[in-house]
């Protein structure tokens, strides 16, 4: 019997590939750059799976121009904002995820982020290295303690939990908005105090966003949002770039009404609004929360792994519309 075809549209960890390629005959784009629609539609021609990533753009026109060949889309993230997915459960497609690997190390990097810009890290290393570090200065780079400050959590699921948990080291005060309310039990274990979006706003010394890219959640952070937090309040955003309204969090830093913002993740990724980069209170990533060499590997192999069980009959592990699978 013939081999199934898998198209893989940029490069992931090699190991990935090696495994799927003992099973399946794998066409693979080995580049950073990945596929245009146009090619993706061509190379996923004849192909059972499509090994995606956050880049692909696989929008409702997209998907309903893919073979009718392609049955799965095993996505190498744990976000899919880039795939419509009520498309592709029309055309009986699956869409698979890989959620609870990057937990850890995403909530790891919020903090990086979160720590960087309330001690002005980036300024210090310039600083530092610019040669300008002439003596002991009593106000020199001085920042906001994070110890013992509000921390407001937007969206508490596995990695707003996380980030929640390292809190507690640093004796903070957790408040967190959410569309859905965690169980009593799970808001003592967490020390978590649920908020209406405006008291945790107004609160919050940092707030960090956790939350999907929705409808609802499109500009959750926009210029109402930012007057009403504190002129020290520092922002930081892993989730996804379009959660924040870039123009209005440029004017808000810009004019002092927020003291800082950590971001990973930006509206027009790679483009970044100009006018953040020229702040010294912007501590900015090009989308690397997840990027822990260990667990990009396993982000790798378990979309490789949802792709193949599906492949073989199987009920894939991290399905994202599992109605398609009856
Ligand atoms: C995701 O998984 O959705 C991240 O944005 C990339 O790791």
């Amino acid at each position: 019997m013939a081999r199934q075809r898998i198209l893989i549209t940029k490069r992931i960890y090699p190991e990935a590939v090696e495994a799927l390629r003992a099973d399946f005959d794998v066409d693979y784009e080995d580049a950073a750059a990945g596929l245009q629609p146009a090619a993706l539609l061509a190379r996923s021609t004849g192909c059972a799976a499509v090994v995606t990533q956050l880049t692909d753009r696989l929008d409702g026109g997209v998907i309903e121009r893919l073979d009718a060949s392609v049955k799965a889309l095993a996505q190498v993230a744990v976000g899919y904002d880039n795939i419509d997915v009520p498309a592709a459960t029309r055309r009986g497609i699956l869409v698979t995820n890989t959620p609870g690997v990057l937990t850890g190390t995403t909530a790891d990097f919020a903090w990086a982020l979160l720590m960087a810009a309330a001690r002005r890290v980036p300024e210090a290393h310039n600083f530092v290295h610019a040669g300008q570090w002439k003596t002991w200065q009593i106000d020199l780079l001085a920042g906001q303690d994070v110890h013992g400050a509000t921390l407001g959590i937007f969206g508490l699921g596995r990695i707003g939990q996380a980030v929640a948990r390292r809190a507690r080291g640093f004796d903070m005060r957790i408040l967190y908005h959410d569309a859905v309310r965690l169980p009593a039990g799970a808001e003592r274990e967490l020390g978590a105090v649920f908020a209406s979006k405006e008291q945790l706003l107004q609160t919050a010394d940092f707030v960090s966003l956790h939350v999907p890219l929705l409808p609802e959640t499109r500009h959750l952070i926009g210029a109402p949002e930012l007057a009403l937090m504190k002129p020290s309040a520092v922002l930081i955003n892993t989730a996804r770039g379009p959660v924040v309204d870039e123009a209005a969090l440029a004017d808000a830093l810009e004019q002092r009404r927020i003291w800082a913002a950590g971001l990973d993740v930006f509206e027009r990724e790679p483009a970044v609004e100009a006018r953040l980069l020229r702040l010294p209170n912007v501590v900015v990533a090009p989308h690397i929360a997840s990027a822990s060499i260990a667990t990009r590997r396993k982000m790798s192999m378990m979309a490789a792994d949802n792709a193949a069980a599906f492949l073989a009959g199987k009920r894939p592990p991290n399905p994202v519309n599992p109605e398609v699978l009856g």
